[in-house]
C-alpha cells in the first residue's frame, strides 16, 4: 500500500519498496543551494521529493534512480504535483542516464551509505535495501560518484552529498579534493551513535 507524504505544499504517494524521505532527505532539502536558471541533476531520487523541491527554483531537474519502482513512483509524484515540465526522470546506475555532453550547475545525491556485509548471490538485495546499503564500508556508491561527478559539473558548479559518520566522512572530503573540488561540510545532525552531514564540493 502507498504511504502519503505532505510537505511544503507537495503531496507524494510512496510505495513500501521506495525509500521514504527521512532525516537525511530533510537535511539535504534544508541546505539546498538552488539558483533560478540552474540545471540540476539528482542521482537516486527515490520518491522524487528532493527533485520536486529543487524544481521550484531551478530551470530544469534531471532525476535518476537505479530502481524502476522508484522511477515510476517519482514520475507519478512529479505529474501529481504538476512539475512534469521541469523534472525529467531517467532510470539507471549513477551517471549512466546522463546524455553525453550534459553538464549541470548542481548535482545532488543522498546515496546508500550504511555499511553492510556483502551479500552472496543466493541472498540478493531488494530495492529497499539497495536504497540504504552502501556495501562493506558504506562507500560502494560514494567513491565511484566522486570520481565521475566533476565530468558532469559546469565550471563553478556544486555537488551536495549526504554522508554518515559510519562511512568515513574525512575520506570523502579527501577524495573530492583529489578530484580538484573545494570541499566544505555545511550541515551536521547528530543521533545516538551516528552523525549525518551535508558536504558541498565545488568545481573551481
Ligand atoms: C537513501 S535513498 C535517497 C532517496 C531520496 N533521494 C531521498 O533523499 O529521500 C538512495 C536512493 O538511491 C538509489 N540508488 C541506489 N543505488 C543507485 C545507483 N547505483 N544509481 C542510482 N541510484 C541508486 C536508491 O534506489 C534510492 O532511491
Amino acid at each position: 500500500m502507498n504511504r502519503i507524504l505532505e510537505y511544503r505544499g507537495l503531496r507524494l504517494e510512496i510505495p513500501e519498496n521506495v525509500y521514504f524521505p527521512s532525516d537525511d532527505t530533510y537535511l539535504l532539502i534544508e541546505n539546498l543551494i538552488v539558483k533560478s536558471g540552474d540545471r540540476v541533476l539528482e542521482i537516486g531520487t527515490g520518491s522524487g521529493l528532493v527533485a520536486l523541491i529543487a524544481a521550484k527554483t531551478a530551470e530544469k531537474v534531471i532525476a535518476t534512480d537505479i530502481s524502476p519502482i522508484a522511477v515510476k513512483c517519482a514520475e507519478k509524484n512529479i505529474q501529481m504535483n504538476h512539475l512534469s515540465n521541469k523534472v525529467e526522470v531517467r532510470e539507471g546506475n549513477l551517471f549512466d542516464p546522463v546524455v553525453e555532453g550534459e553538464k549541470f550547475d548542481l548535482i545532488l545525491f543522498n546515496p546508500p551509505y550504511l555499511p553492510e556485509p556483502e551479500k552472496t548471490t543466493s541472498s540478493r538485495k531488494d530495492w529497499l535495501e539497495i536504497a540504504w546499503d552502501g556495501g562493506k564500508n558504506g562507500r560502494n556508491l560514494i567513491d565511484p560518484f566522486i570520481k565521475k561527478c566533476s565530468n558532469f559539473l559546469k565550471q563553478g558548479g556544486l555537488v551536495q552529498l549526504v554522508q554518515s559518520s559510519f562511512s568515513d566522512i574525512p575520506k570523502t572530503c579527501q577524495n573530492f579534493r583529489k578530484c580538484g573540488l573545494q570541499v566544505e561540510i555545511v550541515a551536521k545532525r547528530s543521533f545516538f551513535f551516528e552523525k549525518i552531514v551535508i558536504i558541498n564540493a565545488r568545481k573551481k
